[in-house]
């Protein structure tokens, strides 16, 4: 699984997306009821989150044997913060699901940060799909630039730019310095990825993930390796792709 592949590549009229990838999220977890996923936070995936919320109001139960395990979380942030990802995840989407999935979200307000992304590296085994946010500089999760595609979970470092998007994007009550993240080893292991992006701001660093060749500068760029890789991009997204 070391060679790049060319990803299944989704262009969506920007109106579209939102409700063609919950179509499909929907459909893969009605197919395969007990599915076992990740998904992310951020402002990509929420158009989304809202648009599974209003399907499942009309038709309900599709998740209701599915379980939704934590991607990446704040270190440092208090219980309830509404820049928490677990917070976030249950308002945008768990919380608005009935009967909602199972949720394991990452353990960050024990006493041992090492010990909680140890134990959640063996939750995030074994994922049927991973669904995935791409960050500015090519982080994935918290996999940020310097991760390589063996790591497993574990606690990290933040960039700048992600820690000063935690209160400046998300809301955050302060500045939060590290987080957990399920490890690329957990994501490439999984049997299908979905990486999510939207917008013309992130046009170049979907370029630099899936045309440039790989390397730790653009963590995503390692996804190339999955060999089930579909990216769900809009054309704004998608406009440097040639
Ligand atoms: C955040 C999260 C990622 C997320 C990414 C993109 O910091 N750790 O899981 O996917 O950055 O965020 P956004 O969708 O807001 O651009």
């Amino acid at each position: 699984m070391s060679a790049p592949n060319a990803p299944a590549l989704r262009i969506l009229a920007p109106a579209a997306w939102a409700a063609t990838v919950a179509d499909e999220l929907v459909e893969r977890v009605r197919a395969e009821p007990r599915l076992r996923l990740c998904l992310p936070t951020g402002d990509t995936p929420s158009p989304l989150y809202a648009r599974l919320a209003e399907l499942e109001r009309a038709r309900g139960g599709s998740f209701a044997q599915a379980t939704v395990v934590g991607l990446d979380e704040w270190a440092d942030l208090p219980p309830g913060d509404p820049a928490r990802c677990d917070v976030r995840l249950r308002r945008e989407l768990l919380d608005r699901l009935v009967p909602p999935p199972r949720f394991i979200p990452i353990d960050v307000d024990g006493s041992d940060d090492e010990a909680a992304a140890r134990e959640h590296d063996e939750v995030a085994r074994n994922l049927d799909l991973a669904v995935l946010g791409l960050g500015m500089n090519g982080h994935v999760g918290f996999n940020e630039p310097g991760s390589r595609p063996d790591e497993p979970t574990r606690l990290v470092r933040l960039a700048l730019s992600s820690r000063e998007a935690a209160t400046a994007r998300y809301g955050a009550a302060r500045t939060p310095s590290g987080g957990i993240t399920v490890g690329m080893a957990r994501i490439l292991e999984a049997r299908e990825v979905w990486l999510l992006v939207t917008g013309e701001h992130k046009a170049a660093v979907l370029r630099r993930a899936v045309v440039e060749p790989e390397g730790p500068d653009c963590p995503a760029s390692y996804l190339r390796r999955h060999p089930r890789l579909t990216v769900f991009a809009d054309e704004a997204a998608a406009s440097l792709l040639g």
